[in-house]
């Protein structure tokens, strides 16, 4: 999970990284009363989880809370590289006298943590790697070892950064490896890392990434969740712990296990080539090994909520997961929608095989909803989906 800047602000904060005061705002007024609150000069910040805000207007400094209203003004609604702006902060202003570079990430590709620092900051630093790689300084960081004063000067002095500042540096280096560890982020990024002119270091701009793998460990990373980025359905799903991905197409679907899914997915937009519209699949939703009636209940009743879902194909080869269960969450999730006055009016095709078929097969016969159908082939039942979907 990408933060936005003035998140990651708040976590450096937490853990003693130098930075300035600040605060978020959705509106100008807000921005304003922010400003006045500050001593000295500020400046108003687009907050988008996208590099290269200065450049694009995003970024601007404020003599006046006056001038702090102005700028907050231009810049909430912008779009910077397709992202909407819908926050600003508002940080004091800080005169600077050199700017530097600092990461801690992950390396995925040599299966170690990485530091990188550069006396070079404040620019784009894919440039100074791009025209000036030798003074960008990557040293890998062995996480049993960690970071302390003595490897945080290896690194920086690598980075060739001024011998006045080195000490207080490392310093600030020991404090940011504290919160790539501590609040298991992938990407703990300062650029500028800046010395201002009375020789303070200050984290000017901060991005971090969290590892989402982790958050069972941090109640509080939830909250930093950008909500309003994520589809509701697709929130729905995470919170009843289904494995859901909307897609662009018409017929919903839901399998168990992710092989047997993927697959789906494609033998229906191979079917859906050729009926009127091409229908393509509208999801991607696992219900996992194992299911339960309660939980094929909660998948029918996500796909069912999309609106440009126009039939459902249900997958289901009962290993673990018996088909009588199965079948029995699509009676019971029927029943529960009519009970709430949700109509269903978007036709389900069923198949079923493996355990415990003849049970599930059954179960549906004996129902016999006007809306489901069952087929007994995967590449069948596609077909039929893929036709009452293009049908619509
Ligand atoms: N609080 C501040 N006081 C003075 N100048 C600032 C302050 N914050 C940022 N700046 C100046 O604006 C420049 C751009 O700011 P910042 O690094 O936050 O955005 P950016 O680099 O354009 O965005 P991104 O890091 O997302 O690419 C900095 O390099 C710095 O020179
Ligand atoms: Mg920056």
């Amino acid at each position: 999970m990408d933060l936005f800047e003035y998140q990651a602000r708040d976590i450096f904060a937490k853990h003693g990284v130098p930075v300035l005061p600040g605060a978020v705002a959705t509106t100008a007024e807000d921005a304003k009363k922010i400003a006045e609150g500050i001593d000295g000069m500020t400046v108003v910040k687009a907050q988008v989880k996208v590099g290269g805000r200065g450049k694009a207007g995003g970024v601007k400094l404020a003599n006046t809370a006056d001038e702090a209203f102005t700028h907050a003004q231009n810049i909430l609604g912008m779009d910077i590289k397709g992202h909407t702006v819908h926050k600003v902060m508002v940080a004091q202003a800080s005169d600077i006298a050199e700017e530097y570079y600092f990461s801690f990430l992950l390396d995925r590709s040599n299966r170690t943590f990485l530091a990188m620092a550069s006396k070079e900051g404040g620019v784009e630093i894919e440039q100074v790697a791009e025209e000036t790689p030798e003074l960008l300084a990557k040293v890998p960081v062995n996480p049993i070892d960690g970071v302390d004063v003595a490897k945080a000067r290896e690194i920086l002095e690598q980075g060739r950064f001024p011998a006045d500042i080195i000490d207080q540096a490392a310093e600030v280096v020991v404090k940011l490896w504290d919160v790539f560890i501590k609040e298991d982020a992938t990407l703990v990024e300062v650029n500028p890392l800046v010395k201002d002119p009375s020789g303070k270091i200050i984290a000017l701009d901060g991005k971090v990434t969290l590892d989402e793998n982790a958050g069972f460990r941090h109640a509080d990373h939830e909250e930093l969740e950008d909500k309003s980025a994520v589809d509701p359905l697709e929130q729905a799903a995470k919170e009843k712990d289904l494995n859901y991905v909307k897609l662009d197409g018409e017929v919903g679907i839901i399998g168990n296990g992710a092989g047997l899914v993927m697959s789906t997915l494609d033998v229906v937009a191979y079917a859906g080539e050729e009926f009127p519209g091409q229908p393509k699949p509208a999801n991607f939703l696992d219900i996992g090994g194992g299911a339960s009636a309660q939980v094929m209940a909660n998948g029918l009743e996500i796909i069912l909520g999309d609106p440009s879902v126009k039939s459902v194909f249900v997958n289901v080869f009962g290993g673990i997961t018996a088909c009588d269960e199965v079948a029995n969450g699509i009676v019971q999730a029927l029943a529960l929608m009519h009970e709430r006055g949700e109509e269903v009016t978007k036709p389900l095709v069923v198949r079923l095989d493996g355990n415990n078929v003849e049970k599930g097969r059954a179960i549906l016969n004996e129902a016999n909803h006007p809306l489901v159908e069952q087929v007994d082939t995967m590449d069948g039942a596609a077909r039929r989906a893929a036709e009452l979907a293009g049908a619509k």
